[in-house]
């Protein structure tokens, strides 16, 4: 196994202008100081869409990568409060957040705008990062991978060639997001192989095993080590710790100690 781990922050619609500009100085030199060098892995910072330019910015000397919390689903138009691709493009965001249940369940976002949203974000060589997961009721009904299962088959069509090498997905249990309650690392386990194994079956093996697949949902410095130690676990998507650079970076640490070099 060799799938390089993303650590993805999604600040959502927190912080100030002020308050994030010099937190990719700092998230730097704090993971410089605790892991040097030697460790591959990827972080992504994906700030509200009014934060993308003074960030893509900030982070100019950092090694991070920029991320934007969603994507319009053409290139322009009458869509008010979209975010064009073209535009996330050009202000040099490279991921883009798909699907998150805030979207899904706050907006009322389906799978089919989803599904609209990923081909614009891959015609602009933009990498989607898409947010699958159930809610409590549907995890109690023994549902949960029915659910996800169904948020996954927008990737059975409609998208162009290589769509699998530039796509990650990000397992949230909406039970978990926000909540300080964390899926143990059993539950984050179990889906994690069984979305690996539904890759295998809808699609050829190798996609299955180099397909990326996050946890998300009240990571934490205290817990990211245990997740992480999961085998199909390849990285997260954290809120609420990601706001603060310390925490983040230890999010990171903690959870790289649970890979070999
Ligand atoms: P949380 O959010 O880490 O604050 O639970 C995760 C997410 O919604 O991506």
């Amino acid at each position: 196994m060799n799938r390089k781990p993303i650590f993805a922050a999604n600040w959502k619609m927190n912080l100030t202008l002020a308050e994030s500009r010099d937190f990719p100085q700092k998230l730097d030199a704090l993971l410089k100081e605790v892991l040097g060098a030697g460790k591959d892995y990827q972080v992504v910072i994906a700030p509200s869409t009014t934060h993308l330019e003074s960030l893509g910015k900030s982070m100019g000397s950092t090694a991070f990568e920029l991320g934007a919390q969603n994507c319009g689903t053409t290139d322009f138009g009458a869509f008010t409060a979209e975010n064009s691709p073209v535009v996330l493009k050009e202000l040099g965001v490279r991921w883009v957040i798909l699907g998150h249940s805030e979207r899904r369940h706050i907006y009322g976002e389906t799978n089919a705008l989803v599904a609209e949203r990923m081909q614009a974000c891959l015609k602009h060589d933009l990498l989607p990062m898409l947010c699958i997961g159930e809610t409590l009721d549907q995890r109690k009904a023994g549902d949960t991978l029915k659910v996800v299962e169904d948020q996954l088959s927008i990737l059975k069509s409609g998208l162009p060639a290589g769509w699998e090498s530039r796509t990650a997905i990000a397992y949230e249990p909406v039970w978990a997001i926000g909540t300080g309650e964390t899926a143990t690392a059993e539950q984050a386990q179990e889906v994690h192989n069984r979305v690996r194994a539904w890759f295998s079956e809808n699609f050829q093996p190798n996609v299955a095993s180099q397909m990326r697949i996050l946890y998300g949902g009240s990571v934490k410095p205290e817990n990211s080590e245990e997740l992480m130690a999961c085998p199909d676990v390849d990285g997260f998507l954290v809120g609420g710790a990601s706001l603060d650079p310390s925490k983040f970076a230890n999010v990171i640490s903690n959870g790289l100690k649970s890979r070999p070099a």
